[in-house]
């Protein structure tokens, strides 16, 4: 099978990775990818995960078996049903469906529909009535920008001022563009919160290993929020009975929902969930898999990620046995100095093969090539991943790894599955 992973971090080269074990994979390539990627993949310059055309012209060109969409910008542009439409096969929810993560409304207004669980919420199209109805709720209240704002369109406001700032910010200001036309306005939730993604091919759902990511960027989750500082697989907080009641309640229900709609959904789906007292809640879904969950999911894949991928597109999920490892895995993502702020690119990155030397697998998410070396060119600049038998193993085996690395202004969590060591004292 040749297969071609649409992204370049650290999330596709996890998967570029976990597909290449696969027997049944000849070749991969990636658009655009990354030189961590390069080690497994084919990296394809000058085309952009925009251009739906011309990738549909590479995949046909390059006779690609099966095209695995990494990022949410291209599903919610109708990358796969650009590809579907001439024939080829594509793994990721059609546009239609990715609007579960492309619309914040759209997804809340489901989750009413068909009665999952999640946060109250009100959906407003002009600034002053969701002003009012914020003073009518008081703080804490959650303000989030309807469509996709790279991570940042949401704040949990502790007091009213900081909430009626959100909306001028987002509604007036319109710092996230026509995403921000709109608001959701929810409920604060409190608890622990887990991420749970699955497998489905519209019809079929398996759930995958819970994980939990870090956002904030310092340690004791102080800071401004990320795309992800760390993550570990699997989550404590996620006990066999509340994953139970995670597919039950929240992800059997929206993906027969979808399909109710005609919006069938197929691909990953990813559920951010609240672990509260009354239960898991939904945060949010996404429309792909998690960027840095991946990258701790995968590794405890037991099982041949092409062919799950495979059934996902031609509705066999059924069918496959999937099997997952008893261990447990952990990710520290070294960013530059000062994301999610201003950062500086093209320091040279040292280390990298003594870290593999050590047992951990470098998966790179924002470097490039210079003069034949690796350099830094983006925010978060790799995760390093370490599988042990035990979630305490991980850490220390990740850190191992972490103190191999070397690039000027390196940043990183030192704290990452604290809440997990804490649950299992
Ligand atoms: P999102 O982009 O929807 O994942 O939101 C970003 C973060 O904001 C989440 O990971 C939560 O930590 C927080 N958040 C979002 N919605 C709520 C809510 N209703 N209650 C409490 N925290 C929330
Ligand atoms: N790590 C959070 C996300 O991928 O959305």
């Amino acid at each position: 099978m040749k297969i071609l992973v649409i992204g370049g971090g650290g999330r596709e080269h996890t998967l570029a990775w976990k597909l290449a074990q696969s027997p049944k994979v000849d070749k991969i390539y990636a658009i655009p990818g990354n030189p961590g990627m390069a080690k497994v993949a084919e990296c394809i310059e000058g085309i952009s995960i925009d251009d739906n055309d011309r990738i549909v012209e590479f995949a046909k060109q390059s006779a690609i078996d099966m095209v695995v969409v990494g990022p949410e910008a291209p599903l919610t542009n109708g990358l796969v049903d650009a590809l579907e439409n001439t024939g080829i096969r594509a793994f990721g929810p059609r546009r239609d469906a990715a609007e579960l993560e492309g619309s914040k409304s759209f997804a809340k207004m489901m989750m009413e529909k068909y009665q999952i669980p999640t946060a109250k919420f009100k959906v407003f199209n002009d600034a002053e009535s969701a002003r009012a109805y914020v003073r009518e709720e008081g703080a804490p209240i959650v303000i989030k920008a309807d469509g996709l704002a790279a991570g940042k369109g949401v704040v949990v406001a502790q007091t009213l001022e900081e909430a009626i700032a959100a909306v001028d910010n987002i509604m007036e200001d319109k710092s996230f563009g026509a995403a921000g036309s709109r608001v959701v306005i929810e409920e604060c939730m409190v608890g622990e919160e887990a991420s749970l993604l699955a497998f489905t091919d519209g019809e079929t759902i398996v759930p995958m290993i819970s994980s939990q990511d870090h956002k904030r960027a310092y340690d004791g989750d102080k800071g401004p929020n990320t795309g992800g500082m760390g993550t570990y697989a699997p989550a404590p907080v996620m006990t066999p009975d509340l994953v139970n009641q995670a597919v039950e309640k929240v992800l059997k229900p929206i993906i027969a929902g979808m399909k109710t709609e005609g919006r069938t959904y197929k691909g990953c789906l990813y559920a951010g969930l609240m672990i509260t007292e009354d239960g898991p809640k939904v945060v949010e879904f996404n429309a792909r898999f998690g960027d840095p969950e991946t990258q701790v999911v995968l590794p405890l894949l037991k099982s041949d990620l092409a062919e799950i991928m495979q059934a996902c597109c031609d509705g066999t999920l059924a069918q496959q046995n999937i099997v997952w490892s008893e261990g447990a895995a952990v990710c520290v993502v070294l960013a530059s100095g000062g994301y999610p702020g201003k950062y500086e690119k093209g320091h040279p990155i040292k280390g990298l093969d003594d870290a593999e030397a050590a047992g951990t697998m470098v998966f790179h998410a924002g470097t490039a090539e210079k003069d034949g070396s690796v350099v830094t060119s983006g925010g978060r600049v790799l995760g390093v991943v370490a599988e042990a038998a035990s979630i305490k193993e991980a850490v220390d085996k990740a850190y191992a790894g972490v103190g191999k690395i070397n690039f000027q202004g390196m940043q990183y969590r030192k704290d990452i599955a604290h809440r997990a060591l804490e649950r299992m004292a």
